[in-house]
């Protein structure tokens, strides 16, 4: 077996013989696979990844770009994807929202394993906090628990802390795992310098940390009316930190680790879900590696982190309002720009910073869900990402209720009422924009399920567009046509109609005659302006003679 065959177990290509329109894609006659196995001892620690940020974003912007774009690497569709289209569960990702049922608390608490320190001061001082220019500390907490505190600046309050959190949560609940991170508020005085704590000077170089150095940075950040300060705390994450993954490729010491990067649907995806979030702040330094134990076994495990400049929070923070809307260094835009001699409306213009408290320069108007763009081209992850992943990331996008973003703007423990009310609508905009433009790009249909009928199978599914109201079930029909295993006509083409709730089925439907009943069903969706297809198996299980699914292909 190859390196890459595994997440594609179920999944078989033979040389065609298919003519036409009905593509060459075939399936081994199984369930999908719906967990992977990269959990597998790795007993020796793979190796740290040091991220120099000059480094990184020059290979990103210039370098790296350059010699990819030499390289003509052609399109290839994603890896890491079972035979129903979907990605198992793995090391990277786990399916969450829409795959089991998710209650609006579990969405407020996120992946809690310790709660929340607020309840357990004084903290304990370690050090400044690293990394970025945010202000912030290393901590422990009465119990002994470690976190990540981060701060608001003071011309931004509550921006950072509940953006980090609301947005963690929300990530979460897509499948991606993340801090467990908490809005908490706190006193000065609840702040205790531990006795080995460290400061770094401009150099990096260590020494003691004072007092005042701990002042100085309080002086930067926000204080509520009360003189409480409120921070978000992220719990320091178990094993031991191996940096963020390479954006293409694989970890060569981590024999897990064997899709390229560049190549998996969950990476690729998750642009859909990071445009409706607006987390503009991909680099590889907001991802994360650890190499954790379980049981006597050990294996590295792929985090998200550090959210806190999403949803528009970069733009005000960096008091620019280009963030999302084009590359901090976007050599198409400067070439448009000089071209038109300035002329062109560029796509931030005419933006302006929210007035509520705690917002940042996030909505829904002229928000493009296909030409969102993180600060960065250096995610490659992101550049190789076809319709296809992003329709994967739409549809889990397009799975959260009101209710479900709502608990997880309320973790943010906003102050103002209005602004957690507008940041819910506002996701919720940009959630139906999201799916309203992917959903045009790739056949909508979803949750297909066989069942047996006198003369074969009836076909049932859900046709997305209609199940969210982004089009009229009275103006949409599906022309289902049969083919077997070597592409021949089962029977005539038929017509069938959705509900008003956009579920549809087939009528009874041949199957093949071959053994297994080996049918290939073409779903043809058509409405004004709209006509496409997807191909869906089907097969007798052996054991129980039922015809079952075992494979979508989305042309
Ligand atoms: N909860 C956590 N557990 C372990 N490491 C963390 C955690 N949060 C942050 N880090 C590490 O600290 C670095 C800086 O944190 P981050 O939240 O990215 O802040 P910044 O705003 O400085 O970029 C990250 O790159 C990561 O290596
Ligand atoms: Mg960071």
């Amino acid at each position: 077996m190859t390196r890459y065959a595994i997440p594609l177990l179920g999944l078989a290509w033979a040389a065609s013989c298919a003519t036409g329109e009905v593509p060459s894609a075939r399936f081994a006659n199984a369930p999908a696979v719906t967990r992977v196995d990269d959990r597998r001892d790795v007993p020796d620690k793979p190796s740290e990844r040091e991220f120099i940020h000059s480094l990184y974003h020059y290979d990103g912007v210039v370098q790296r770009r350059l010699s990819r774009a030499l390289e003509l690497p052609r399109t290839r569709r994603a890896l890491g994807v079972n035979a129903l289209d979907e990605v198992p569960d793995s090391t990277w990702f786990t399916n969450r929202i829409g795959v089991r049922e998710l209650t609006p608390d579990e969405v407020r608490r996120g992946p809690v394993q310790v709660g929340s320190p607020e309840a357990h001061r004084p903290w304990m001082i370690h050090s400044t906090k690293t990394g970025g220019s945010e202000p912030g500390f290393m901590i422990s907490d009465a119990r002994g628990k470690k976190f990540l505190l981060k701060l608001d600046m003071a011309a931004f309050p509550e921006q950072l802390t509940a953006t980090h959190v609301i947005v963690g949560r929300l990530l979460w609940a897509c499948g991606f795992n993340v801090t467990e991170d908490h809005v908490v508020y706190f006193r000065p005085d609840d702040l205790v310098i531990a006795a080995d704590a460290v400061g770094k000077d401009v150099f990096g170089d260590k020494h003691p940390l004072r007092r005042d150095e701990v002042e100085a940075v309080l002086a930067r950040v926000a204080v509520e009316p009360d003189g409480r300060l409120r921070g978000m705390a992220s719990l320091w994450l178990d094993g031991k930190p191996l940096g963020g993954p390479p954006a293409e490729g694989v970890r060569d010491d981590d024999p897990n680790d064997r899709i390229p990067h560049q190549l998996r649907r969950d990476l690729r995806g998750a642009y859909a879900i990071f445009a409706w979030l607006d987390h503009v702040d991909v680099q590889e330094s907001n991802f994360l590696d650890m190499w954790v134990k379980e049981g006597d076994r050990h294996y590295v495990k792929h985090y998200l982190l550090d959210f806190g400049k999403a949803l528009g929070v970069m733009n005000t923070t960096g008091i620019n309002p280009r963030h999302g809307r084009e590359y901090v260094i976007d050599f198409a835009a400067i070439a448009r720009s000089l071209v038109t001699a300035g002329a062109m409306k560029r796509p931030w213009e005419g933006r302006e910073p929210s007035p509520l408290r705690g917002v940042g320069m996030f909505e829904a108007d002229g928000f493009d869900p296909g030409a969102w763009k993180p600060d960065s081209p250096a995610y490659v992850p992101f550049l190789t990402a076809d319709r296809f992943d992003k329709f994967w990331g739409a549809r889990i996008v397009i799975r959260f209720t009101r209710e479900q973003i709502r608990a997880a703007v309320d973790a943010g423990r906003l102050s103002d009422p209005r602004a957690a009310d507008y940041l819910t609508d506002t996701l919720i905009a940009r959630q139906r924009a999201t799916a309203r433009y992917w959903f045009a790009r790739v056949n909508p249909l979803d949750r297909f399920a066989a069942a047996s009928s006198e003369t074969g199978a009836i076909l049932c599914f859900d046709d997305l567009a209609l199940v969210h109201q982004l089009d009229d079930a009275a103006a949409t029909q599906y022309r289902v046509s049969t083919y077997d295993n070597g592409v021949q006509p089962l029977g005539p083409v038929t017509v069938v109609r959705p509900d008003a709730a956009g579920h549809a089925c087939t009528g009874a439907l041949p199957l093949a005659a071959s053994s297994d009943g080996y049918t290939i069903v073409r779903v043809e969706t058509v409405r004004p302006g709209f006509d496409r297809a997807t191909f869906v198996h089907i097969a007798r299980d052996a054991a129980s003679g039922a015809p079952r699914l075992i494979g979508i292909w989305r042309p």
